[in-house]
């Protein structure tokens, strides 16, 4: 399976994933990492790794639809069976989410559907809650829904920061993202009435 990793910035859930794949051997590669901008991080790692990389620069397109129209012919040029969205800080167009429907997963760093959109670790905080977490989902053209395939909780504790609680969620999101694109490249994932993920056993 070829996945497509798309990124903005630090890249952590896009390591986290190529390590996994190299260590438990996945019948998978990483056929390309992708940034709209030329100066992330990650983009590193993944040339330090082989991987080929590519950018897709955002801010030198006059609307959303001719980027997302430019970012899909370089994808597609990778001959993806899934994109995987990691920390890839862009609104996408209907039309481009409904191209890769049912390939297409994100994390997000909350348990969904609470929270949904930025500063989700703030978010938490303010409505103080004492359980938060991080979410792997397909990617619809609602913002920040679509089908959940795992999430994972950690405790809120008296005196976070939203940047203790990011670190906190950080660490289970290099878990469960790794694993939910395991299950997928292991073809253990499917979808019902576009609402339901349904993971296979083996
Ligand atoms: C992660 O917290 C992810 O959930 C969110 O943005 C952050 C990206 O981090 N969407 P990284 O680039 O994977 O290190």
């Amino acid at each position: 399976k070829n996945i497509v990793i798309l990124i903005s910035g630090r890249g952590s859930n896009m390591e986290a994933i190529v390590r996994a794949l190299e260590a438990e051997k996945w019948p998978a590669r990483i056929a390309a990492v992708i940034s709209n901008k030329a100066d992330a991080k990650g983009l590193l790692f993944a040339q330090e790794h082989g991987i080929p990389t590519a950018v897709v620069p955002s801010k030198q397109f006059a609307s959303r639809d001719e980027f997302d129209a430019a970012l899909r012919e370089v994808i597609d040029s990778f001959a993806p069976n899934l994109v995987v969205l990691a920390g890839f800080m862009r609104i996408l167009t209907a039309p481009f989410v409904e191209h890769y429907a049912g390939r297409i997963l994100n994390i997000h760093p909350s348990l969904l559907p609470l929270f949904p959109g930025l500063a989700t670790h703030q978010q938490a905080l303010d409505a103080g809650v004492v359980e938060h977490g991080a979410s792997v989902h397909f990617v619809t053209a609602q913002l920040d829904h679509g089908p959940i395939v795992v999430q994972a909780t950690v405790p809120v504790l008296p005196g976070d920061t939203a940047e203790m609680l990011s670190e906190r969620v950080l660490v289970e999101e290099h878990k469960i993202y790794p694993l939910a694109v395991r299950l997928f490249v292991e073809d253990r994932l499917s979808i019902k009435d576009d609402e339901v993920v349904i993971v296979h056993a083996v």
